[in-house]
């Protein structure tokens, strides 16, 4: 296979990266199925399609042409079958929790033909976790993407020890066709490159914020008037979720039972108030 053979991607999950890695897909040409459990999810995706495109457009950052293309190679349905079943390249952007990701990539392995490569965007799991609950271990792979998944360059392709150089090839061309720098990563690590340097960052402002050092508002503006960074630290994580930020950060502590990979405390907090981030217009900081 490669990478002009791809005509179908299905996308599963329809949160803050699904979404907008449908999109990145859709402009590229391709056809793009988002899938969900959640039809309030789909909805919602759907909506902030038919809201971003014209947007684009009005803002002469987009040709009406190409915004007319994606949002017809764009549809969504809460069933899987329907979305994978003649799906050439699978990215999966559901929740971080590994049974149901295991779950997923053995339902694809079943429902998805059998040249159709299946890619996680898991932020941390590395796709040995989940390609054994497949018969295709050489066709899975992470392809991981950044949020803003429309804005963010990068997409990192790691190639596990049963990913084929067939497989990793194809994801580095499919990301340069949605107008992404890849990086292969030729040996698993939990949390690849990016997300490994920012949790470090990130464990270290939440231990400051814990201790009292600094609020988070004024740990943000040291990291970004110091660093440069574009975002500091406490700002980002209601940018990418504190869920998301909770769920890996367990993993990750059953993982390694590391006592500084544990959520902190004020992590803790936020997560249990379902204060999440942008996505609840409530985490570290308010949205209107
Ligand atoms: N969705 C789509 N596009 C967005 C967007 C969003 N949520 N937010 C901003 N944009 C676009 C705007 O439309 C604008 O596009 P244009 O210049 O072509 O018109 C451009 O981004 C700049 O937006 P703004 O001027 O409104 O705002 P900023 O200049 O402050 O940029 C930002 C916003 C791009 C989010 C910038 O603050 C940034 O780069 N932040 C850091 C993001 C980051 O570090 N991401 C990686 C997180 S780690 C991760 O994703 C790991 C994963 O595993 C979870």
């Amino acid at each position: 296979m490669n990478v002009e053979d791809i005509k179908k991607i299905c996308v599963i999950g329809a949160g803050n990266m699904g979404h907008q890695i449908a999109v990145c897909c859709a402009l590229a040409g391709y056809r793009v199925s988002v899938t969900d459990i959640s039809q309030e999810m789909l909805d919602k995706a759907e909506a902030f399609v038919k809201g971003y495109l014209p947007e684009r457009v009005a803002k002469g950052k987009m040709k009406q042409e190409q915004a007319d293309m994606a949002l017809a190679n764009l549809s969504f349905t809460a069933s899987l079958e329907e979305s994978a079943g003649d799906a050439d390249y699978v990215i999966e952007a559901a929740v971080e929790k590994m049974n149901i990701k295991r779950k997923l990539f053995a339902d694809l392995d079943r429902i998805a033909p059998p040249h159709a490569i299946l890619a996680t965007n898991s932020s941390f799991i590395v796709s040995s976790e989940v390609a054994d609950a497949t018969m295709r271990p050489e066709k899975v792979c992470n392809m991981h993407f950044f949020n803003p998944a429309l804005v963010m360059k990068l997409v990192e392709v790691v190639q596990g020890p049963h990913t084929s150089m067939e497989t990793a090839q194809v994801t580095m061309d499919l990301a340069a066709k949605l107008g992404k720098n890849g990086v292969l990563l030729k040996k698993e690590i939990y949390g690849f490159v990016v997300n490994r340097i920012l949790a470090a960052l990130n464990n270290e402002a939440m231990f400051l914020a814990d201790m009292g050092i600094a609020t988070p508002e004024e740990i943000d503006i040291a990291v970004t008037n110091a660093l440069g960074h574009p975002m500091g630290p406490f700002r980002l994580i209601d940018l990418t979720g504190i869920d998301l930020a909770y769920y890996v950060g367990m993993e990750r502590y059953q993982n390694t039972r590391d006592p500084k990979d544990k959520p902190s405390p004020l992590l803790v907090e936020k997560f249990t108030k379902g204060e999440y981030g942008i996505k609840t217009k409530k985490g570290f900081y308010t949205y209107e």
